[in-house]
């Protein structure tokens, strides 16, 4: 088998395989946890056995195609059977065209990251972080973004960026990072306590017609 299809297809076994543990006893989701970290270890050395290149940089102005893209495939491979449709696509029409992006990425306020395929330079992942208003820029910051296509879950590109964004906040001396996460999202809320996130509440974020329960978390520097 040639090495790109063996790729795709344990690309494509340990997609299917991938465990969420909500509802689940604390035993059972302690042995989840431990499978899907076996998961995303297998992922991580497939990634570099078969060479499958990645890089992450700062998005420059003109850049917006690429990550209006990436933004738009993963919020639908994201949220598909937990958020309306219709709110899916009111929001993606909102906020995530590419003259947002292009508006974005010319605001001092507003710092953003990609992630390409070395080959082909496509687009597979990003970050957003957005200064908090009213405070000297960037001494408290939202992460509002951060995504990677489904198919690149595991290969440490999140990981790549968030080192991205934190460098970031390190040279800004910021004080604080936030952000908001789906409260069904329980993948991404144990990667962003890997990095010490820690939950200081629970808000309502409003998409087309409705409005969906997300947890705050932060991290303090
Ligand atoms: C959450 C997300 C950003 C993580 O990115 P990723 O590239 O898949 O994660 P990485 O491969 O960089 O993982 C980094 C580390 O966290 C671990 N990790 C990641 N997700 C994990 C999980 N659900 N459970 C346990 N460990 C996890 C990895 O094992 C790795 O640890 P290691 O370096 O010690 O081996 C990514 O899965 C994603 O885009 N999800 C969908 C979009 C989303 O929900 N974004 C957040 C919206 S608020």
């Amino acid at each position: 088998m040639h090495v790109n299809e063996e790729r795709n297809l344990v690309g494509q076994v340990l997609g299917d395989a991938e465990i969420g543990h909500r509802g689940a006893s604390p035993k059972l989701t302690f042995r989840l946890r431990h499978v899907n970290r076996k998961i995303y270890t297998l992922r991580y050395s497939l990634s570099s056995r078969t060479g499958m290149e990645i890089v992450t940089r700062p998005c420059r102005p003109g850049d917006e195609q690429a990550p209006s893209l990436v933004a738009q495939a993963t919020i639908l491979e994201t949220y598909a059977g937990i958020a309306n449709g219709d709110d899916l696509i009111t929001y993606v029409n909102d906020e995530l065209r590419a003259p947002d992006f292009a508006r974005m990425l010319v605001n001092d306020r507003v710092r953003a990251w990609i992630s390409e395929t070395t080959v082909g330079k496509c687009p597979v992942g990003y970050a957003v972080a957005v200064s908090d208003e009213g405070s000297e820029l960037f001494s408290s910051f939202e992460l509002k973004r951060l995504y990677i296509c489904c198919r690149f879950h595991g290969m440490r590109i999140g990981k790549r960026l968030m080192e991205d964004v934190l460098a970031c906040a390190s040279q800004e001396n910021s004080e604080k990072i936030w952000l908001q996460v789906h409260e069904a999202n329980h993948h991404a809320i144990e990667f962003y306590k890997r990095f010490g996130f820690v939950q200081r509440g629970v808000d309502l974020f409003h998409a087309g017609d409705n409005s969906y329960r997300v947890l705050t978390l932060a991290l303090t520097l």
